[in-house]
């Protein structure tokens, strides 16, 4: 379907509404759509949460967040179209009585009556169940018309419980009826990856083992926790980033070309990488995934607290907020080429992209250039903030003699007027007219678990201190542990 497409009036319930992901992506990707007048005039948001207020209070808290957040795409107009849809529930999740007032405010919409309904979960995935058993007590499962029930990330918290999770889902609801969202995939430096290699016949006859080395897909944030220790201090960078957007990164570097662009033959694809990832062993995971917390350091100047200080951070929490680790998958493209990932919070710089090393020549020819200059080629992929691809090859160096040097090719993603899609908006988008393909199918969250649960399962029966990185570097010095004798690092610039 083309992002275009019209939308369907709809009911759209959105939980955890006073939550941080509802402030700083759901608020602002629905504001964005009224302000292109996308929003079907018969379009209902009704926002739930714990919080004792009323409409009107709810509404003042809209706006002065999305007067934050939106700066000059804010506009008087456009907020008061946009805060007519809106009403207020409030309710605890586990309280049945809550849901029941729920079901009494669909049935008097703002701007007029619609079966069509969403229930966005954004909520922590200890609080999934109890929405999902208490919307179907009251019949909220059932509708007659569209209905989808959103799910975030992470699914569930480790394979057995995303296990559970799925079949409280489906004692409910139908499998096409459930999104599960992972937002990496609707951005769209991420879908170009596909571009990149299945359109390109330059790129893809190399994609193979015979001529790559490695892969590196490294995720940086420079920001901390913020206001997410309640969330993030049971959750930790692997089910945070691994489990979800980073293994999306590596099934759609290392797929096989799908047959057709379509949801389920993509989803086919990315479902034999993770089945080939070969699962670490639990005595290996030491060698194999370095774990680590931010330490206090001073950044840009300014002061920056450590993990264990920041507010609502358990004080001996061993919740990592860094993850390196080392994969193989067992294929006939990949096997030997490890596989290189690393995220964490509180990193030198907000950057994420893949970076692609190529085999070093056959022979040496050019024997005039050092050998430490005989870099092999990279390929580079940049995801964000800057877009694009980039390849180093090597020249001659201009004058006498036959001496080579690195130089770049630069394949900018975007002309700087083309305005950048953001990949909540597209979902969110995506969701109202009710097209999945960008959503995530049970059997991939199952295989992604699998990976990760070996690690888990490791550091939960290891206790020791988890050693710490100084906030604003790019790691702990124990994750070049993963190339000790290799001639291989950790690229931290594209
Ligand atoms: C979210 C994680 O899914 O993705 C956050 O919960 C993380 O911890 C965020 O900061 C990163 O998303 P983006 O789009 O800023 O790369």
């Amino acid at each position: 379907m083309n992002s275009e497409d019209a939308l369907y009036p709809c009911s759209f319930v959105i939980f955890g509404a006073t939550g941080h992901l509802a402030a700083t992506k759901l608020l602002p990707s629905l504001y964005r759509l009224e302000l292109q007048k996308r929003l079907p005039e018969v379009t209902n948001f009704v926002a739930f949460a714990r919080r004792d207020w009323d409409d009107a209070a709810w509404k003042a808290h809209m706006e002065e967040s999305l007067r934050q957040k939106l700066g000059a795409q804010f506009t008087p107009e456009c907020f008061a179209r946009f805060a007519t849809r809106f009403s207020y529930v409030r309710g605890d999740l586990n309280d049945v009585q809550a849901y029941k007032r729920l079901l009494e405010e669909l049935g008097k919409p703002k701007t007029g009556v619609c079966s069509n309904m969403v229930f966005y979960l954004a909520l922590k995935p200890e609080d999934f169940s109890a929405a999902v058993d208490n919307l179907a007590a009251v019949g909220l499962n059932r509708p007659r018309g569209l209905h989808r029930i959103v799910v975030e990330k992470p699914f569930g918290s480790d394979l057995q419980g995303a296990q559970a999770l799925n079949e409280r889902l489906h004692r409910h609801y139908d499998e096409q009826q459930i999104y599960r969202i992972d937002h990496y995939l609707a951005k769209e430096t991420v879908q170009n990856l596909l571009v990149f290699r299945f359109a390109n016949t330059l790129i893809e006859p190399v994609w193979h083992r015979h001529f790559i080395d490695h892969v590196q897909i490294t995720v940086g944030e420079r920001a901390g926790i913020e206001t997410r220790a309640d969330y993030y201090d049971k959750s930790g960078a692997l089910r945070d980033m691994v489990q979800n957007h980073i293994m999306q990164l590596l099934t759609l570097v290392a797929m096989e070309p799908p047959a057709a662009l379509e949801a389920n033959a993509l989803r086919d694809e990315k479902v034999k990488v993770l089945r080939s990832i070969r699962p670490i062993p639990l005595d290996e995971v030491p060698a194999s995934v370095v774990r680590a917390q931010y330490a206090a350091a001073s950044v840009e100047g300014k002061p920056v607290p450590g993990y264990l200080g920041e507010p609502g951070v358990e004080k001996n929490s061993s919740t990592e907020t860094y993850v390196a680790a080392r994969f193989y998958i067992d294929n006939w493209r990949w096997r030997g080429v490890p596989f290189y990932l690393r995220t964490g919070k509180r990193l030198a710089e907000q950057q994420s992209f893949i970076a692609i090393r190529m085999r070093h020549p056959p022979q040496q020819l050019f024997r005039e250039t050092a050998l430490a200059n005989m870099t092999p080629n990279w390929i580079l992929l940049s995801l964000q903030p800057d877009e694009g691809m980039h390849m180093e090859i090597h020249a001659k160096r201009p004058g006498l003699g036959m001496q080579t040097r690195v130089i770049r090719m630069e394949a900018g993603y975007r002309d700087s007027h083309e305005p950048a899609a953001d990949a909540y908006e597209a979902l969110l988008a995506d969701i109202i007219r009710g097209d999945a393909t960008n959503f995530i199918r049970f059997d991939e969250v199952e295989w992604a678990w699998r990976v990760v649960d070996p690690i888990l399962r490791s550091w939960a029966a290891n206790r020791e201190a988890l050693p710490t990185y100084p906030a604003g570097s790019w790691g702990p010095e124990e994750a070049r542990a993963l190339f000790a004798g290799e001639d291989r690092m950790w690229r931290d610039q594209v």
